[in-house]
C-alpha cells in the first residue's frame, strides 16, 4: 500500500486509498462484451436484445399507393414473426421524395438469423430502407427511492477478503464490521438513519485520528471547511471523545445544502456512488477502521467520511459542484463514468483551491490524510490550474501521493467548467433535478425542455418582483 513520502514528522495518516476510477475501469472491462460494447461497433447496425433475438430499428419510405405498400410490409413482418414494438410515420424528407411519400419508423424484435432476409424483403417493397442505431442508455435512478437499487459494492479491500486489511485476522472486528454493514444493507429510502453505539475501542481510534488531523486544519483546510467544522463541533457532536452519528449529521446537512446521508456497506461502484450525488445524497460508511491502524484504512470508513467529506458538503457552492458531477454521470457510458470518477478523484477527493493568495485543501482524501495533506501543500508536488478536460484523463495514484494536484480558482469557477465539460458528454438527452419531488426529469423532447423552462420562468418572475420590492 501507499507509503509516506518522507520528510514529515509523525506517522502519515492515510484515508481511503482505493479509487472510484479503478472501479469504473473494472466495470467497463467486465461489460466490454455486453451490448454496450457491441453498440460501439459502428459497422453493426443491430443490437442484441436477448439470446437469438435482435432488436431492430428500421426506417423506410413508401410512396404511390401507400395503403398497398403498408399492407405488403406488414405481411413481411408477419412472415418473419417480427414483434413490432413501435411504429410511426412522417412526411418523407429524402431527396427524390414527393409530397405524398411517407417515411416509416418501425422498432421490432426478430430472430438473429432472419435480419438480413427481412431487410432484403423490405427493400423489394419499400424505398430508402435503413436500420437505425439505437442509443442504449445504462439504467439510472429517476427517483430518490431508486437509490435502494444503487448499492453495488466493489468487494475488494474488505477485511473478509483482503489479506492486507489490518482487520483480516481479527474475527471480532470482522463480526462487528459486518453487524454495521448489515444496517446499511437493510436500509431503505425513508427509514431513519441507523444509530451506532460505538465501543470504547472504536472511540479511541476516532480520538487519535481526530486529534492529529484537527491540529492541521487551521493552516491547511479551506475557509469553507473550517466554517463548517466549527458548526459541526457546535451542533453535531464533533469532538475527540464522540463519533458523530450519521442521523445527526444528515439533518445538519439537509438544513444547509439539502444534502443527506445514506448508509453504505462499503466501497460502491462508481456509477452507483456518482448517481446518488445527483440527488444530493452522499453514501457514507459507518464502521470504523481497525484499532491497530488508526492512521491507515484501505477502505472508506466513518473517519474518512465524517472528517474528509461532511464539512465540505455543508458548503452551498461545493454541494452544487458535487451534484453537477452526479447529474453528469446519469446514463453516461462506461468510458465517461471512468472520466467523471477521475474528475471526482482530483476534485472532491484531492482538490486544492486558491484563497487569499494561498493554496488550501478541500479534497476529502487530503483532509482525512495527515501525511498527504502536508505534502500537497508543501513546495514538493506539481500543482496545475483545474481543467476538467485534463483532470478527467490524468493518471492517478492510489499507492502513494498524487503525482499532480489541480487547483481551482473557487468552486463557482470549478462548477462552471464542469458544466461545460458535462455538456460535451454524448447522451441523447439531458437531465433536470426537481428539488420538490427529489426526482430526475429526463429532457428528451422540446416540450419537456419548454415545461422545465416555464417553471424556471415563474421562479425568476417571483425573484424579480422580490428584487423590485427591496430596491
Ligand atoms: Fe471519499
Amino acid at each position: 500500500m501507499k507509503t509516506d513520502a518522507g520528510g514529515f514528522q509523525g506517522a502519515p495518516y492515510q484515508g481511503r486509498r482505493q479509487s472510484l476510477i479503478e472501479d469504473a475501469r473494472k466495470e467497463k472491462d467486465t461489460s466490454d462484451s455486453s451490448s454496450l460494447g457491441a453498440l460501439e461497433d459502428q459497422d453493426d447496425p443491430v443490437f442484441q436484445a436477448e439470446e437469438a433475438k435482435t432488436s431492430l430499428n428500421l426506417l423506410f419510405t413508401l410512396g404511390n399507393d401507400i395503403k398497398a405498400g403498408l399492407s405488403r410490409t406488414i405481411k413481411i413482418f408477419e412472415t418473419f414473426a417480427a414483434r413490432i414494438q413501435h411504429i410511426e410515420s412522417r412526411p418523407a424528407r429524402g431527396s427524390g421524395s414527393t409530397e405524398e411519400d411517407l417515411e416509416f419508423f418501425v422498432k421490432c424484435e426478430i430472430h438473429n438469423s432472419d435480419t438480413s432476409l427481412l431487410m432484403n424483403s423490405l427493400k423489394r417493397v419499400a424505398g430508402d430502407v435503413n436500420s437505425v442505431r439505437e442509443e442504449k442508455v445504462p439504467w439510472f435512478p429517476k427517483k430518490v427511492r431508486d437509490l435502494d437499487k444503487c448499492h453495488h459494492l466493489i468487494s475488494k479491500y474488505e477485511p473478509d477478503l483482503d489479506h492486507d486489511h489490518p482487520g483480516y485476522t481479527d474475527l471480532e472486528y470482522r463480526k462487528r464490521r459486518n453487524f454495521i454493514t448489515d444496517l446499511a444493507f437493510n436500509y431503505k429510502e425513508g427509514d431513519p438513519l441507523p444509530r451506532v453505539e460505538y465501543t470504547a475501542q472504536e472511540t479511541a481510534t476516532w480520538r487519535e485520528v481526530y486529534g492529529k488531523l484537527s491540529s492541521l486544519y487551521p493552516t491547511h483546510a479551506c475557509k469553507q471547511y473550517l466554517d463548517a467544522f466549527q458548526q459541526l463541533e457546535k451542533y453535531c457532536g464533533y469532538r475527540e471523545d464522540n463519533i458523530p452519528q450519521l442521523q445527526d449529521v444528515s439533518k445538519f446537512l439537509k438544513e444547509r445544502t439539502g444534502f443527506q446521508l445514506r448508509p453504505a456497506a462499503g466501497l460502491l461502484s462508481a456509477r452507483d456512488f456518482l448517481a446518488s450525488l445527483a440527488f444530493r445524497v452522499f453514501q457514507s460508511t459507518q464502521y470504523t477502521r481497525h484499532h491497530s491502524s488508526p492512521m491507515h484504512s484501505p477502505e472508506p470508513d466513518c473517519c474518512h467520511e465524517l472528517l474528509g467529506h461532511i464539512p465540505m458538503l455543508a458548503d452551498k457552492e461545493f454541494a452544487q459542484f458535487s451534484q453537477e458531477i452526479g447529474l453528469a454521470s446519469l446514463g453516461a457510458s462506461d468510458a465517461d463514468i471512468e472520466k467523471l470518477a477521475t474528475l471526482y478523484w482530483f476534485t472532491i477527493e484531492f482538490g486544492l483551491c486558491k484563497q487569499n493568495g494561498t493554496t488550501k485543501a478541500y479534497g476529502a482524501g487530503l483532509l482525512s490524510s495527515y501525511g498527504e495533506l502536508m505534502y500537497a501543500l508543501s513546495s514538493k508536488p506539481e500543482c496545475r490550474p483545474f481543467d476538467p478536460e485534463v483532470a478527467a484523463v490524468q493518471p492517478y495514484q492510489d499507492q502513494t501521493f498524487q503525482p499532480v494536484y489541480f487547483v481551482s480558482e473557487n468552486f463557482d469557477d470549478a462548477k462552471h467548467q464542469l458544466r461545460q465539460y458535462a455538456l460535451k458528454i454524448k447522451k441523447p438527452f439531458s437531465v433536470h433535478y426537481d428539488p420538490f419531488t427529489c426526482s430526475i426529469e429526463v429532457l428528451d423532447s422540446p416540450q419537456k425542455v419548454k415545461n422545465a423552462l416555464s417553471q424556471m420562468k415563474d421562479e425568476l418572475k417571483s425573484l424579480c418582483c422580490a428584487l423590485e420590492r427591496v430596491l
